[in-house]
């Protein structure tokens, strides 16, 4: 295979794939996001060619993978989390395809269930929650909130960290309760990891600081972290982190 799209996982450099990370420390090309850790760049070799995906258009990114992989190079497209989760791997595999460049994918562990998991919260839970929305929030004003005000089970809100406090407002407007149990989670799973429980109308003021990338959770299932005790295993794991 000439371009492995590869998930890189949420930010915890543990969290790639042991085929992502064989995929990795044979390339010849890296082309990565912003999202990645540092510590999965140094698995290429010292010697491949490292592109920062972020000095490019889309376009131009799709453009590179065709030009590199039509030389035979090998190359690794890592992004983070999974790649067609909101990571437009899709439009990447689009243009190797239609350039028949031949390309491999390798899935991600994404944000949307591991970023909660790591601070307690399931996305589903046995009599609490049977269904997931996940959604992009980044355009706040653009967002079906009557829908998802009305939508059974845990809302998911990706690119959301700046927008909490409008999110829960237009949620509550349409009928979601005030009530509600939610949760902020920044830099999930890496050592930058913070998390802010609030009730849905108080969880923009109380999440306001709280540096990107950040996933919001709305849902009865924030409130199961308590019951499992996370609370206290995570003030524990400050103390290990801090101890480190
Ligand atoms: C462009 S999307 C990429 C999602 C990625 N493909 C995935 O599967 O997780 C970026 C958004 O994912 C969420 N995200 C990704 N990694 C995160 C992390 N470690 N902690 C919190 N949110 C994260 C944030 O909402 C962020 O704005």
């Amino acid at each position: 295979m000439s371009v492995a799209i590869v998930g890189a996982g949420p930010g915890d450099p543990e969290l790639i794939t042991v085929r992502g990370l064989a995929r990795l420390r044979e390339c010849e090309v890296l082309v990565y996001d912003r999202l990645v850790a540092e510590e999965l760049l140094d698995e290429a070799p010292s010697d491949a060619l490292r592109i920062a995906r972020d000095d490019f258009k889309q376009e131009d990114v799709n453009k590179l993978l065709v030009m590199h992989g039509r030389n035979g190079r090998r190359v690794v497209r890592l992004k983070g989390g999974d790649p067609f989760v909101f990571g437009r791997g899709g439009e990447e595999v689009l243009a190797l395809a239609d350039a028949g460049v031949p390309f491999e994918l390798v899935p991600g562990v994404s944000s949307i269930a591991a970023v909660p998991e790591s601070v307690g919260i399931p996305v589903t839970h046995r009599g609490v929650s049977s269904s997931v929305t996940a959604f992009a929030a980044n355009d706040v004003e653009g967002l079906d909130a009557a829908a998802l005000a009305r939508v059974p089970g845990t809302l998911v809100a990706f690119m959301g960290g700046a927008v909490v406090d409008r999110l829960a407002e237009r949620l509550i407007e349409h009928g979601r309760p005030a009530g509600t149990p939610a949760a902020v989670i920044s830099c999930g799973t890496t050592d930058r990891e913070q998390v802010v429980t609030a009730p849905l109308g108080a969880i923009g003021a109380a999440a306001r600081d709280l540096p990107t990338p950040a996933l919001v959770v709305i849902g009865d299932v924030v409130a199961v972290r308590e019951a499992l005790g996370f609370a206290d295993f995570e003030a524990l794991r400050t103390v290990r982190r801090s101890a480190a």
